[in-house]
């Protein structure tokens, strides 16, 4: 095949039979993020990583947003275990990796350490205020964190159709016969807007395939429910995108928020599903004021070229202007501002939670029926 390097140069593949799983001393309570890490780093998707980051690489990667052999890395992988926890752990044997009485795997416990998290803050989320989401995440985990490598016996429940849950070596091997040889990957943890169908469709005139790619792990609780997005995204794609032309598969991770960095590690695991180039538009995995509306573009030059080995494709903020009758840019558009549809991600959760559909020039009619009716079915299950 001739598909992209994954990062590091080779697939990791952690995933064991139940059979050989090793004799452990002890065992380990995962929450989701740990959970979902642990079968991404099996899969391969966040290759090189075998397992959650040792003290050396960790204190790399906060650092130097490198591991501790070079490789770039943006986000730290970490097990975190309290402090009562990691007194119980014995260096050099395994832990098995249990959440709700799922034995899901074991970890060689390599090394524990106690993290400076002010500092995993500051350099991670460039803030250490707990308003914002990774950082609450962040300090309300354990103190202490386990390294060491993994090994899975047990994939998590799948809370979407199976056929969405494809591993990196299955979405190379689906590009390969596809016969893509370059593949854009879309990261989105929102229902797909006009402007995100503008950017997708833009990049997909000079590649070969789109890999939309939408993330369905943790998110904050205000954030669109991924089983109701799932269902806008196809109904997207049955009425506006080719179907040879796109693959649509979840991302099982957990969010981070960490703007910048965060889109670096989003690209970096695209790559290892296979593609060759990723998008990054306007506040690429933003929360709030916390980052530069382009700020996760520019971290892309804190690398040489060619060290990520997938091609970044940024874009400027995209939205209808009513005087051009299309998507456009700043760059593409003369008009004034009052020519521009911009609705705040709050505002259109809101219209869509009061059952009222966002213009058509921001969002397709289509994917906001899907929306209020999958926001309302929600409702009342939760009532
Ligand atoms: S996130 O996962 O990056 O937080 P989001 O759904 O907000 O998800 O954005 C998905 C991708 O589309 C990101 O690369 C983001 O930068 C880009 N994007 C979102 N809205 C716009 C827009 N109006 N113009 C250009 N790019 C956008």
């Amino acid at each position: 095949m001739t598909l992209i390097e994954p990062h590091g140069g080779e697939l990791v593949n952690q995933i064991i039979e139940k059979e050989d799983l090793p004799v452990h001393s002890a065992t380990i309570e995962l929450d989701n993020m740990a959970l979902s890490d642990l079968e991404l780093i099996a899969i391969g998707a966040y290759s090189p990583l075998k397992g959650f980051l040792n003290q050396a690489d960790y204190l790399s990667v906060v650092e130097t947003l490198r591991l501790a052999d070079g490789t770039p890395w943006s986000i730290p992988i970490t097990l975190p275990v309290s402090e009562q926890k990691a007194r119980t752990l014995n260096i050099g044997d395994h832990a098995a990796l249990v959440k709700d009485d799922i034995t899901y795997g074991v970890i060689k416990i390599e090394e524990v350490f106690q993290p400076d998290k002010e500092k995993e803050a500051e350099n991670v989320y460039l803030t250490t205020e707990t308003e914002h989401p990774g950082v609450k995440k962040l300090f309300s985990r354990p103190d202490h964190y386990v390294a060491g490598e993994i090994k899975l016996i047990e994939r998590p429940s799948r809370a979407h159709e199976e056929k969405f849950y494809l591993d990196p070596l299955q979405t190379r091997e689906l590009f390969h016969s596809l016969g893509w040889k370059k593949v854009v990957g879309f990261q989105t943890r929102n229902p797909v807007h006009r402007a995100h169908e503008h950017i997708q469709k833009s990049a997909l005139e000079i590649v070969d395939g789109l890999f939309l790619n939408p993330l369905v792990g943790e998110t904050k609780s205000d954030d669109i429910p991924s089983d109701v997005r799932m269902q806008s995204y196809q109904v997207l794609l049955k009425h506006y995108y080719p179907a040879n032309r796109v693959v649509l598969a979840v991302f099982n991770a957990a969010m981070r928020y960490a703007g910048p960095r965060e889109a670096i590690f989003h690209a970096l695991v695209r790559k290892n599903f296979g593609c060759t180039h990723f998008i990054v538009g306007r506040d690429h995995a933003g929360v709030g004021n916390y980052y530069g509306t382009y700020d996760s573009q520019k971290i892309f030059s804190h690398y040489d070229e060619g060290d990520l080995g997938i091609t970044p494709l940024f874009f400027e903020h995209s939205f209808y202007c009513l005087s051009c009758k299309a998507m456009v840019s700043h760059k593409t558009c003369p008009h004034e501002s009052d020519q521009h549809v911009i609705l705040s991600g709050t505002k259109v959760r809101e219209l869509l939670r009061s059952g009222e559909k966002p213009p058509e020039t921001f969002s397709r009619p289509e994917v906001a029926e899907t929306l209020i009716a999958g926001l309302r079915k929600t409702e009342e299950q939760v009532r």
